[in-house]
């Protein structure tokens, strides 16, 4: 109650300044959209979850939906018609990010490859990481990595498994110390996910942290003018837990500045790829600056856990809901792997039912059901609308993902509907886009989208699973919350058992 007087307090002086002194505004064709509050503008209707609330506003509204959210005006994509019009046709004019307050701790967002301004900065950020870290030779070279993480994954699932007995073992979280251990050893050369280790676990759990306050929704982005006030106090958290990151990040960066020049073969860690860049023409920099270097690791751990490891976690859900899906994936990793070796990387171009559930997944359930905000960099023509400079752009890849005009059957897990189809999600279909589209589309894909197969497959290979004895796989709970991903509400818990060989 406080903090709504508070709020009201606050609004009250700038409110009466717009009912009696209001500006004259350029007149804007606008998408159509429900009429909103002085002030609040729409944001009583949308509750906490967005993702849903506008594909319902879809009906009424159409492909392009218009909202004001406080103060920021909002332009949602809801169709696949209109998602293709903007990465076919105006790709440029919507490259830009909205960024958060919290994003703007420790100055973060000045030096992110995510939150960069579309121009020269993010150009040479971009290439640095496509070129050094995600093609498919640099993939290549690192695949013992990714073996190896997924490998210490299963034998602490197991040693968890021996403790748990009849009760379930949290599935996100093992995906989750997977991505980190192996981002810890592609990126630092280093084991993080030791628990052994004290400055490991300080340097994760504050990155739980931070990655949990990014994904909260802060006043502060909806009425920039109370930023200063800080209400939530979400950027005095972020700033104590961003020095914290940065700080432990900035003794592994003197660590190895003192060991000199790294001698390490094939493959380069990405710090020392950092270290060593030296940049071409006048549009780059010579160097990377300290804080350049801190910002783009800790960038890493944040876009590259929690997306793959939700991801398996609603696969996992999805395949012990439905057993028959399950079963066909088990047979088939059964039959092309056999059960005496362990599933490699190699093996997934070989199983094409393993693909088409993640890509059912991800059509369902995508990590970030508005990929990562877009912004307006210019006054813009859409789809015969106007849309002004600085307007957020969600492309609401949840409702395309479950439009009866895409998809038949679009509520029912059916991975079998990939098989023979040439949908992929690499941003040229776009009525799947999990990695979004375009010129920002995930610069980590092919480390995503191998992470999460490798993952998957792993688990089903390795175990059998079935749900605790308290729930019912049929009426299992599904709902979703919105953090810096769209995770399961109810944390998936399941039993594994190690199979029998030959027990397939
Ligand atoms: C299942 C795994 C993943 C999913 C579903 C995913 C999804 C996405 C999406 C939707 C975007 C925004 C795209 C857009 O605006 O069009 C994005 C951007 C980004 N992702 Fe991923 N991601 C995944 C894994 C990763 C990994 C493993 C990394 C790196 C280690 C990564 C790094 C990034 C970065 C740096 C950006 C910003 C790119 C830019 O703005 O140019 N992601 N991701």
């Amino acid at each position: 109650m406080g903090f709504l007087l508070l709020f009201i307090f606050l609004l009250l002086p700038p409110l009466m300044i717009l009912v009696f002194f209001p500006r004259k505004s350029k007149s804007y064709n606008l998408p159509p959209g429900p009429r909103g509050l002085p002030i609040l503008g729409n944001m009583l209707d949308l509750g906490p979850e967005l993702h849903k609330t506008m594909a319902g506003l879809k009906q009424v509204y159409g492909p392009v939906v218009w909202l004001r959210i406080g103060t920021i005006n909002t332009m949602v994509i809801q169709t696949v018609e209109a998602a293709t019009e903007l990465f076919k046709n105006h790709d440029v004019s919507f490259a830009d990010r909205r960024i958060g307050d919290v994003s703007r701790s420790y100055n973060y967002a000045d030096a992110s490859l995510a939150l960069a301004p579309y121009g020269a900065f993010w150009r040479v950020l971009r290439r640095v990481c496509s070129a050094e870290m995600f093609t498919s030779r640099k993939m290549n070279d690192t695949a013992a990595i990714r073996r190896k993480s997924v490998d210490d994954m299963l034998m602490w699932i197991e040693k968890e498994a021996s403790i748990a007995g009849r009760r379930g073992v949290e599935v996100a979280r093992f995906a989750f110390l997977a991505s980190f251990n192996m981002l810890g050893n592609v990126v630092l050369s280093r084991d993080l996910a030791d628990p052994e280790a004290e400055i490991t676990s300080e340097f994760y759990n504050a990155m739980m942290r931070t990655i949990e306050l990014s994904g909260r929704s802060n006043i502060s982005d909806i009425f920039p003018c109370l930023r200063l006030l800080d209400l939530q106090g979400l950027r005095r958290k972020m700033t104590r837990e961003t020095g914290i990151t940065m700080g432990i990040a900035s003794s592994f960066l003197k660590e190895r500045m003192k060991e000199g020049a790294d001698d390490r073969e094939n493959p380069k860690d990405f710090l020392s790829i950092l270290l060593e860049f030296k940049g071409k023409g006048k549009d780059e920099p010579e160097k990377f600056s300290e804080h350049e270097i801190l910002v783009l690791i800790l960038e890493m751990f944040i876009a590259g856990t929690e997306s793959t490891s939700s991801s398996v976690e609603w696969a996992m859900s999805e395949l012990l809901r439905n057993p028959e899906a399950m079963e066909k994936a088990r047979a088939e990793i059964s039959k092309v792997v056999g059960s005496e070796t362990k599933l490699e990387e190699s093996d997934i171009d070989n199983l094409p039912y393993l693909q088409a559930v993640v890509k059912e997944t991800f059509r369902l359930h995508p990590p970030l059901p508005f990929l990562l905000p877009r912004k307006s960099g210019e006054d813009t023509k859409f789809m015969g609308y106007d849309v002004p400079k600085d307007t957020q752009v969600f492309v609401n890849v949840w409702a395309i993902g479950r439009d009866p005009e895409c998809w038949e059957d679009p509520l029912t897990f059916k991975p079998e509907r990939f098989l023979g189809s040439n949908i992929d999600v690499k941003g040229q279909h776009f009525e799947l886009l999990p990695f979004g589209a375009g010129r920002r589309i995930c610069v980590g894909l092919p480390l995503g989208h191998r992470m999460t197969h490798f993952v998957l497959g792993s688990l089903l290979h390795q175990f059998d699973w079935e749900v605790e004895q308290s729930v019912d796989p049929k009426t299992m709970d599904m709902r979703d919350r919105v953090g810096i991903t769209l995770r399961k509400l109810q944390p998936l818990k399941a039993i594994p058992r190690k199979h029998v060989i030959g027990n397939l």
